[in-house]
């Protein structure tokens, strides 16, 4: 859909309600990277603890023990400085980043840490825009989720900095819940357009594209 990958580096907005399948499609890509040699990692935010997120990953075929155990794919968390420190978040993603090294980065989502940090009085425009920043100076692509849907992806500040915005969504059609993944932007990439059916099953996400 997008004509290979994900361009290095860059920043990725994956947009979606809760259960569209955001946090899924993150760690899969980390796997993916992670069984070609690289790091990938994952920080979670506030809403669920790493350990929470990996116990129902692991269910699924993708998830290999073995690649977290050799910090191929490293679990982090954000959440305790958030609450304790928020004012030195920049610095502790920083020195997780130059610890591992990553080639994918996962921040998953970003925003309940806007929130947090706006009801702290940290200038959370400030923080994203020092975010962005910093990520532009790294070999990486970093995948930010989003509890957003078509109506407020417009109005959000996240949408207009990334280099690509992937939005998951199950709307209801005839009394039926299906889920789509749309490439909604993607700088420089001529993308498949339009929203796609999306499969999670045990072997984790698969998108027809083209089927309706
Ligand atoms: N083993 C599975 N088989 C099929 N669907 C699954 C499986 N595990 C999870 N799901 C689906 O994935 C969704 C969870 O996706 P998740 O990535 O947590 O969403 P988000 O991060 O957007 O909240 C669930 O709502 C469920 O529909
Ligand atoms: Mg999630």
């Amino acid at each position: 859909m997008i004509e290979g990958g994900f361009p290095v580096p860059s920043t990725i907005l994956v947009a979606g309600e809760p259960g569209t399948g955001k946090t899924t499609l993150s760690v899969q890509s980390l796997f993916d990277v992670a069984r070609n040699g690289e790091v990938g990692i994952y920080l979670a935010a506030i809403s669920e603890p790493p350990w929470v997120v990996q116990s129902f990953l692991s269910n699924f075929d993708f998830y290999d023990v073995d690649l977290v155990d050799t910090h191929k794919v490293v679990f982090s968390d954000l959440g305790s400085s958030l609450v304790y420190e928020p004012e030195n978040l920049m610095e502790r993603l920083q020195q997780v980043v130059e610890t591992y090294q990553p080639s994918r980065l996962v921040i998953d989502p970003i925003t309940p840490i806007r929130e947090i940090l706006e009801r702290k009085g940290i200038n959370d425009r400030e923080f994203m825009h020092n975010l962005f920043a910093y990520l532009k100076t790294l070999s990486c692509t970093t995948i930010i989720t989003a509890e957003q849907n078509y109506g407020t992806i417009p109005s959000s500040l996240e949408s207009y900095m990334v280099d690509g915005i992937i939005v998951m969504s199950y709307p209801e059609e005839e009394g039926v819940r299906r889920k789509y993944l749309e490439v909604l932007k993607f700088r420089g990439t001529d993308h498949v357009t339009g929203r796609q059916l999306l499969d999670i099953t045990r072997e984790g996400l698969s998108v027809h594209a083209g089927l309706r």
